[in-house]
């Protein structure tokens, strides 16, 4: 039976794919990508496959959504084996559920195979770790971009000890406002990791006053990090302080 997988293609360093999603790219008879999916991994779709650049730009977002929908249908039609690779995990801000749910609505047989979001591989990769016995037990991943603006009710998560922001990088500043208001403190320390996993990766630190100050200069794609895990992040040069061995 021919089978859309939904695939998570991680944060973008081809290492960070799963075998089983390597597996179905390099067999794949049609592959329909992101934007942030990167080059790297498309090297490793079936040379032979069709490849289409399915990127929604800003403002198109319905449209676009509904050619995506009709293309995903079409190649089923056509093909055995249909990847559609999404950047980090299909289901994090995604649209992997919408999109199972209108195809099996139609009787497309779809498989979904997780990936590595970006919410956990930025900060792990820059060495922030999300939870931290004696610092942070509890962390939450957020979108920045709500329909039509930014995000609005953050009092829900100031007492969440890690805040993980996607797609915040546009309101970063009204963002950090938001949280101080909602009861965050203004020194809280911030971080901004770009292009996780890339060759182009960097990590902007701040605190949370300084961002909402504008102070803070950072390039989409990124992860906004908020929380004192910030000031423990691990590098080979820190000296490992008794209190980060605590036992919670
Ligand atoms: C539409 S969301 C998709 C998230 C994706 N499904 C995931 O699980 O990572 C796009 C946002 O993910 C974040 N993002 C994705 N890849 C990234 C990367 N390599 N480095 C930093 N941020 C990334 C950025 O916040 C970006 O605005």
């Amino acid at each position: 039976m021919n089978t859309i997988y939904l695939v998570g293609a991680g944060p973008g360093d081809p290492d960070l794919l799963t075998v089983k999603a390597h597996r179905l790219l390099a067999a794949a008879d049609a592959v329909l990508y992101d934007r942030l999916v990167s080059p790297e991994i498309l090297a490793c779709a079936n040379p032979n496959a069709e490849l289409h650049y399915v990127g929604k730009e800003e403002g198109e977002q319905e449209t676009a959504q509904r050619r995506i929908l009709e293309l995903m249908a079409l190649c089923a039609r056509r093909h055995r084996s249909v990847v559609r690779l999404k950047g980090g995990d299909p289901m994090v801000f995604g649209r992997g559920a919408e999109e199972w749910l209108w195809l099996a609505a139609r009787g497309i047989a779809v498989e979904i195979v997780p990936g590595i979001s970006s919410a956990i591989a930025a900060p792990s990769l820059h060495g922030i770790p999300l939870t931290l016995r004696g610092v942070a037990r509890s962390f939450a991943v957020i979108t920045g971009q709500a329909e039509g603006g930014m995000t609005e009710s953050w009092e829900a998560y100031a007492p969440v000890d890690t805040l993980v922001i996607l797609m915040g990088v546009k309101h970063r500043a009204r963002i950090a406002a938001a949280l101080i208001a909602a009861g965050r403190p203004p020194g809280q320390p911030v971080a901004f990791v770009e292009r996780a996993s890339t060759p182009r990766q960097r990590c902007v630190e701040s605190t949370l006053a300084e961002v909402a100050r504008g102070e803070t200069q950072v390039e989409p794609p990124a992860v906004f990090i908020a929380g004192q895990v910030v000031a423990h992040r691990v590098t080979a040069r820190r000296r490992v302080l008794s209190a980060d061995l605590r036992v919670a």
